[in-house]
């Protein structure tokens, strides 16, 4: 008799907090995301463009994150966030944040932007300061990323096309991707931001 089809058990990512009463919650309002949103010039096509590529992004997450680690790997003051107080680095604590990247790239292709979105954000925000930072892991690397290499590695992000142009021939299709997805990094960004600068100031 043949096996019924398996199907690919996913393993639960450490510390990835999406959705449970662990991820902080996020004092942001609907209205001042709404806000950010058009700021950014974020809109459900935006939404759409990126969920109708989801799969892709599945397929291609850990490739992106490869590369953008590549990057932080090659500038000792980026790599420095990694590395533990002997100075060397910290390979378990850079594996277990990867899963978690890579699970952000296909998040960001498929997840609403409801309350449990807003909520992880707040708790990505805080993971790169010292509220939070090393603790999902209990590593011991420096407690903060600071906050001007979040802002100015955001360039690195965005050239996202490449990672499509073999599945997708479409130029205007390639141009919508990567557009959509230059709005989202932004919007992410800056609610990752709330952590770093003063309550009303924000
Ligand atoms: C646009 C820029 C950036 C993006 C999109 C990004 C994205 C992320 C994501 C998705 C996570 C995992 C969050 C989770 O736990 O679910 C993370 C964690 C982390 N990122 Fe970033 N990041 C950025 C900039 C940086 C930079 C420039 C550095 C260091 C130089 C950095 C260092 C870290 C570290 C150390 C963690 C682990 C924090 C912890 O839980 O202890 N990030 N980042």
């Amino acid at each position: 008799m043949m096996n019924p089809p398996k199907e690919t058990p996913q393993l639960p990512i450490p510390g990835y907090d999406y959705g449970t009463s662990s991820a902080a919650i996020s004092s942001v309002s609907e209205s001042e995301l709404l806000e950010l949103e058009q700021a950014a010039g974020w809109t459900p096509d935006d939404a759409a463009v990126l969920a109708r590529h989801a799969d892709l992004f599945r397929v291609k997450a850990e490739s992106m994150v490869d590369s953008w680690r590549a990057v932080i790997g090659a500038q000792p003051h980026l790599a420095h966030s990694f590395v533990k107080s002997d100075g060397t680095s910290d390979d378990a604590y850079k594996a277990s944040v990867k899963r978690r990247f890579v699970q952000w790239v296909v998040d960001v292709a498929q997840r609403p932007h409801d309350r449990d979105w807003l909520n992880y954000q707040q708790e990505i925000g805080l993971r790169h300061v010292p509220a939070k930072k090393n603790k999902t892991d209990g590593a011991h690397t420096p407690p903060v990323v600071p906050f001007r290499y979040i802002l100015g590695f955001i360039p690195v992000v965005l050239p996202i096309r490449k990672f499509f142009a073999e599945a997708i021939e479409d130029e205007a299709e390639l141009k919508r991707i990567e557009d959509a997805w230059t709005r989202a990094v932004l919007v992410h960004v800056t609610l990752w931001s709330r952590p770093y600068v003063k309550e009303d100031l924000w």
